[in-house]
């Protein structure tokens, strides 16, 4: 909770731009503040106790509460810690009496944002509004920029992805169906949700290095010889380079580079084991040899998602992070996991 301050260059323009719902019971004073209130912002509603004022607030949800604490009915702390289990970020100001100041503790407790003393000195209550107002849309503002980022690095990604698809048909659809069985896995295995975006986004390119690797051997029709593989193996690498370069905040070019690595170190490029591979690329890794396993390929059939169980939970713990096996094994039995549209 913040003290009293005269600091702040007040715009007045922002100010006419909010809601604000003034709640006092005295009805001289009241009468008093929200003509003066009246001049500066740019709607004022008025309420005269506690259990009006919660009301006013879930009707008109104002942008800032200023409220008396003592009246009648509901006091002024109660409606605050009303508002505060629903609305956390509306900012609260309360006005108060020296005397009043046993109250501050509850008030802190309750998130009340800043407090205006008795008598009110206009110039000051309307710094305490501008205040409380411009934090709480500065934050509002930072979300909406930081999602607008992801939004275009998911733009991005989704471009790439879609580039290197265009040129391997047989692969089409792979990194989706990959993507969209890694997040199923990642849910599962309740990781945060930044982390799940993370894994999404990674899945979508993880395959993004075979644009090095000749067509001919992407789309080639029999068993591919031991050169071959070698060729088709370079795509971890070349993923990596192409994505390394770029400030992801996830560690989508590890993913990348790391999903064929498996859990006793038999796998490539490095030979990585257990936790030396990162997690995301762990699921990544489980979804794409599923994925795989049930597709068809142009040098043999689809296996069918019961042979693919069955090679997951063969190699687990050993080939593949058992957790990841696990809750991969679950989702693929509920029967809502549509891996085909
Ligand atoms: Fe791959
Ligand atoms: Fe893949």
């Amino acid at each position: 909770m913040k003290t009293e301050s005269t600091e702040t260059q007040i715009d007045t323009e922002f100010l006419k731009t909010l809601s604000v719902l003034y709640v006092e019971d005295d009805e001289e004073i009241r009468e008093l503040l929200s003509r003066f209130l009246r001049r500066w912002v740019g709607t004022l509603h008025t309420a005269v106790n506690g259990e009006e004022g919660a009301q006013a607030f879930h009707e008109y949800h104002p942008d800032v509460v200023v409220t008396d604490i003592k009246m009648p009915v509901m006091d002024g702390l109660e409606m605050a810690s009303a508002i505060k289990s629903t609305s956390r970020e509306v900012p609260i100001i309360v006005i108060t009496a020296y005397s009043e100041r046993d109250y501050f503790i509850r008030a802190i407790e309750i998130g009340v944002d800043q407090y205006v003393t008795k008598p009110v000195n206009t110039d000051i209550l309307l710094q305490a509004i501008h205040k409380s107002a411009r934090h709480r849309f500065h934050k509002r503002d930072m979300e909406k920029a930081e999602k607008l980022v992801i939004d275009s690095l998911e733009q991005t990604i989704g471009v790439l992805s879609r580039a290197i698809e265009m040129r391997d048909p047989y692969t089409d659809g792979h990194q989706k169906r990959v993507a969209l069985l890694a997040t199923a896995i990642a849910e599962e295995m309740n990781m945060p949700p930044s982390i799940i975006t993370g894994i999404r986004l990674g899945s979508l390119v993880h395959d993004v290095g075979k644009i090095r690797v000749p067509s001919e051997i992407l789309s080639c029709p029999r068993k591919l010889s031991k050169t071959e593989m070698d060729i088709i193996r370079t795509h971890l690498e070349a993923g990596y380079e192409i994505l390394e370069g770029a400030t992801f905040p996830w560690p989508v070019a590890r993913m990348v580079v790391e999903h064929h690595e498996r859990m006793d170190g038999s796998g490539y490029p490095k030979g990585l084991k257990g936790e030396e591979i990162c997690m995301e690329a762990r699921i990544i890794g489980v979804a794409d040899v599923v994925e795989a396993m049930t597709s068809y390929r142009p040098y043999r059939p689809a296996l069918g998602i019961d042979a693919a169980v069955e090679e997951i939970r063969k190699g687990r713990g050993t080939l593949y992070d058992p957790q990841v096996v696990d809750c991969c094994i679950h989702v693929l039995e509920k029967a809502d996991f549509k891996f085909w549209d």
